[in-house]
């Protein structure tokens, strides 16, 4: 037991030697959790939260298969389907882009189209990645217990070229906009965990608090760099967000538009207490947006106070506009590209925290305060046109937004400035898209597509098989106030059996993706080599590796479209079944009775009848008569009247046999 240990521990410190002066100081050879709670005050007096759980396997070369921290679930996962990179979320509700923001790492990376998104990079050759996604999506369905083994049909799952992110071949992207999330997605989520919702941050998951939020997105992210073809010998990250918009409490302060203050336990209805004791490092963030530190800066400036910038972060916990209730442990600056000013973070460090002693960071607002979030370049909105339920089309169209244009990493002021836009669109194959038909305005005015497009790749959809892709690159000119494209499209027809149970609703297309490649969403924390520890924040800022680098462009996903299609009218056999029954039931129904009724149950119930009231002659012949045809002796009569001795009912009777001989003569005719 201990010789191996010994080897393989010289063996790593030899590895050491060589390899740390290289490149890989940050990458340890031990596995490492950590847990991070960003919370960030919204412009339209929300709250968001946005909870980062990163663990970390390392290599399998190195470490072996045995992980303490390591969620086994995920490691067996990477191996048996050679994942490189997967990125699997669920959400509810709708980003909203234009009071959200949209230009932050948090808008570009955690805001996702409602429903299942599911996309995942394979180490396979091109032609196993399609029957390694098949396994996977039924693997993740029993992980998740969520249905995103409907991903496995080929008509609902594409292979993006480039539109999406840089990988062909080995990438397939696939999504369910009308998948229902609840608890039952997330308590599987929160077993991978080391301390699932037991201890450290993810105590302040209490369901009903963060469902009854207005956006809730829970993501999975895996990278690996098991396989042959990574650059990093980084071993498994596995990143497990949750992004929660929630409203806190509305305290009366008076004012519709002071912000709402709040608190940790009034948001959560519950305070922190302590970390996750297998978690390395545990920190909450506060982070003020860099718009609002302007803001604050002005303010400042106009009451006469010095503005050293350095000095001001320091002191800006508390100041005549805010108050936070626990003073921060570490105040940090971070410029973004495209603005002037700095956000800040509050760091709070939750290891001094403990049972009894709990942490209930509180935002108080001491007066009215406007900020805006940044938002991305161009605004996207997606609708239909058209009418009917034969014809349509699909109309993209974006919207400057009031970014500062100077920022932008291309030169603004030449004629020649281009403004370059990805789109990347999946639709279903009953929508049938006819990609010729492509129109671009820029300005209310129609565009040569030569002029626009700077690349297209098309692969229409195969009735039944495989969805319509659109992947386009789009060159606008910089100074422009509105693009619109739009696309045709007809309605297929659908067999019945393919029809979802409440076919009426609609058809979901899912979300298509905008991408601005020339914008970067990078936040930078200068002179600050701390941040490389944190996840959260270096995640943010994107620099720990190379290659993430190139994959932080601005993005954002447009609505789900809800497109009706022509549907059977499903209660017509219904209507039709239920009427046939009712009569068949009537015809036989009555034509039983007739067969069937008993003859001496009427006499006894006559004789009954007669002994009663001593009635009438003809009843006592008509039974005598009876009983002498069954030669039986004829007893004194008990009962009265009977139905077949009535007049009345004995017609009845001849009217239903005559109807029923009717009905048989007429229908065998
Ligand atoms: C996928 O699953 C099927 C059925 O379990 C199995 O036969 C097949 O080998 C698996 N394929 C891959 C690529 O893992």
């Amino acid at each position: 037991m201990l010789l191996p240990r010994q080897t393989r521990l010289a063996l790593f410190l030899l590895s050491n030697l060589f390899f740390i002066p290289i490149a890989f100081s940050l990458v340890e050879e031990q596995e490492q959790f950590t847990e991070e709670l960003l919370l960030k005050p919204l412009p339209d007096r929300k709250v968001l939260s946005h909870f980062h759980f990163q663990s970390r396997a390392p290599p399998t070369a190195s470490y072996g298969h045995h992980h303490r921290l390591f969620p086994k679930a995920i490691y067996h996962l990477v191996h048996k389907y050679r994942i490189r990179e997967m990125e699997l979320s669920f959400t509810q509700g709708r980003w909203n882009y234009e009071r959200w923001g949209g230009f932050d790492p948090i808008s570009s990376n955690n805001a996702k189209p409602p429903g299942v998104e599911l996309w995942a990079v394979f180490d396979v050759p091109e032609h196993l990645v399609d029957a390694y996604w098949k396994n996977l999506t039924h693997t993740l369905s029993g992980l998740f217990c969520a249905s995103i083994n409907f991903l496995e049909s080929s008509t609902t799952y594409a292979a993006p070229e480039w539109g999406f992110r840089p990988f062909t071949g080995s990438l397939r992207y696939g999504s369910l906009p009308r998948e229902a999330v609840c608890t039952e997605n997330l308590t599987p989520w929160l077993k991978l965990l080391p301390c699932r919702d037991k201890a450290g941050l993810s105590a302040l998951l209490e369901r009903p608090s963060i469902y009854k939020g207005f956006y809730h997105s829970q993501q999975l992210h895996l990278t690996s760099a098991e396989f042959k073809s990574a650059e990093l010998d980084s071993g498994i990250i596995l990143e497990q967000t949750l992004t929660v918009v929630l409203q806190p409490g509305t305290k009366r302060t008076g004012l519709a538009y002071f912000q709402p203050s709040w608190s940790i336990s009034s948001i959560f209805g519950k305070q922190i207490t302590g970390k996750c004791v297998l978690a390395k490092s545990s920190s909450v963030f506060l982070q003020i947006e860099s718009d609002a530190v302007s803001e604050l800066k002005n303010l400042w400036k106009e009451n006469g106070m010095s503005v050293k910038s350095n000095e001001m972060s320091k002191n800006l916990w508390s100041n005549p506009y805010f108050e936070l209730s626990i003073a921060p442990d570490r105040v940090r600056e971070a410029s973004s590209f495209n603005s002037d000013s700095s956000s800040i973070f509050y760091e709070f460090f939750i290891q001094k925290y403990s049972r009894s002693e709990s942490f209930d960071l509180g935002l108080t607002w001491k007066s009215p305060f406007v900020w805006s979030c940044p938002k991305a370049p161009l605004h996207a909105t997606r609708f239909l046109m058209g009418s009917g339920n034969e014809r349509g089309s699909v109309a993209i169209t974006l919207r400057t937004t009031e970014l500062n244009w100077r920022l932008m990493d291309a030169d603004i002021s030449e004629e020649t400035c281009k403004l370059r836009v990805d789109i990347f669109q999946m639709v279903p194959w009953y929508v049938k898209v006819y990609y010729h038909t492509l129109l671009v305005f820029v300005d209310e005015k129609p565009q040569a597509l030569i002029d626009v497009v700077e690349r297209m790749h098309v692969s229409p959809s195969e009735d039944k098989v495989s969805p319509g892709l659109m992947e386009l690159a789009l060159k606008l000119p910089c100074r422009l106030n509105s693009a619109a494209l739009t696309i045709e499209f007809s309605k297929g027809f659908l067999h019945i059996d393919e029809y979802p149970p409440d076919a009426n609703q609609g058809f979901d297309i899912p979300s298509a993706v905008i991408s601005f490649p020339s914008f970067k969403t990078r936040l930078h924390f200068p002179n600050d080599d701390s941040v490389s520890y944190l996840p959260l924040l270096s995640k943010l800022q994107a620099s720990t590796f190379v290659c993430m680098q190139e994959r932080s462009p601005v993005l954002s996903y447009t609505e789900v479209l809800l497109v009706p299609l022509t549907t059977p009218d499903f209660s017509m056999p219904y209507n039709v079944i239920t009427i046939t029954c009712t009569v068949f039931a009537l015809y036989f129904g009555s034509l039983l009775n007739v067969l069937r009724r008993r003859v001496g149950e009427e006499e006894r119930i006559l004789k009954k009848k007669a002994a009663n009231k001593k009635t009438n002659r003809i009843s006592i012949l008509l039974s005598k008569f009876f009983a002498k045809l069954r030669g039986r002796p004829w007893e004194p009569p008990e009962s009265p009247v009977s139905s077949l001795s009535s007049p009345k009912l004995l017609l009845k009777v001849i009217v239903v046999a005559a109807v029923a001989a009717g009905w048989q003569y007429y229908s065998s005719k």
